[in-house]
């Protein structure tokens, strides 16, 4: 499962370089801008520049978030089509607020129990509406990583990984149910976690 934001574009590049053959992959996103998927604003454009477009076989399913449409209508259909999946491996951003996926501090999506999938309001830019994965889609993985990087980033690593878990900080909220949840970082954006 994917992440949206600017960080992990190097890492899709790179991913594409190192194995160019994803036959074996079906690709998740964890959310999406409610944009066309052309859009310069567009999660699913940012992957296939980085990632989709370097290989050489293409994944075996790609499962784009229809930004293009009236965002509760993606929601209800994204979250048919995951239906029971379980991922290996979800990759997650974190926002200077904390936020992770479209899950902002302090909103009602936090709560959310029972959807997989719901349309959630802009909290940060690009403001405009989304579709967000919840917390009972996004745990349902095997691996979890937050990549994060630069030191506007630091206080919400910090509130993420080193203080209480709080909705305030949503990433701090965000953990792999039944397996691994692994923070990267740079030194700068880890300078305000504990030694
Ligand atoms: C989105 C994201 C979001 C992102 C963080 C970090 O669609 O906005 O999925 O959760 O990962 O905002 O974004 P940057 O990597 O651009 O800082």
């Amino acid at each position: 499962m994917l992440t949206g934001g600017e960080t992990p574009r190097r890492a899709y590049e790179l991913a594409a370089e190192l194995e160019p053959d994803w036959s074996k992959v079906a690709l998740w996103w964890g959310d999406e801008r409610c944009v066309p998927p052309g859009d310069e604003n567009s999660n699913f454009r940012l992957a296939k520049e980085a990632l989709l477009d370097g290989l050489e076989v293409a994944p075996a399913a790609v499962h784009r978030i229809r930004g293009e449409f009236e965002p509760e209508q993606a929601a209800r259909e994204y979250e048919r089509e995951l239906g029971e999946t379980v991922f290996d491996l979800v990759l997650n951003g974190i926002g200077p607020d904390g936020h992770t996926a479209s899950l902002f501090p302090n909103a009602p999506t936090l709560e959310e129990r029972e959807r997989l999938v719901v349309a959630a309001q802009p909290g940060l830019e690009p403001f405009v509406q989304r579709v967000t994965l919840t917390i009972p889609a996004l745990q349902r993985c095997r691996a979890m990583i937050f990549l994060a990087t630069g030191e506007e980033k630091a206080d919400a690593v910090k509130r993420a990984f080193g203080d209480p878990p709080s909705p305030a900080t949503p990433a701090s909220l965000v953990r792999s149910a039944k397996g691994t949840t692994t923070a990267v970082l740079d030194q700068a954006a880890a300078t305000q976690l504990p030694r």
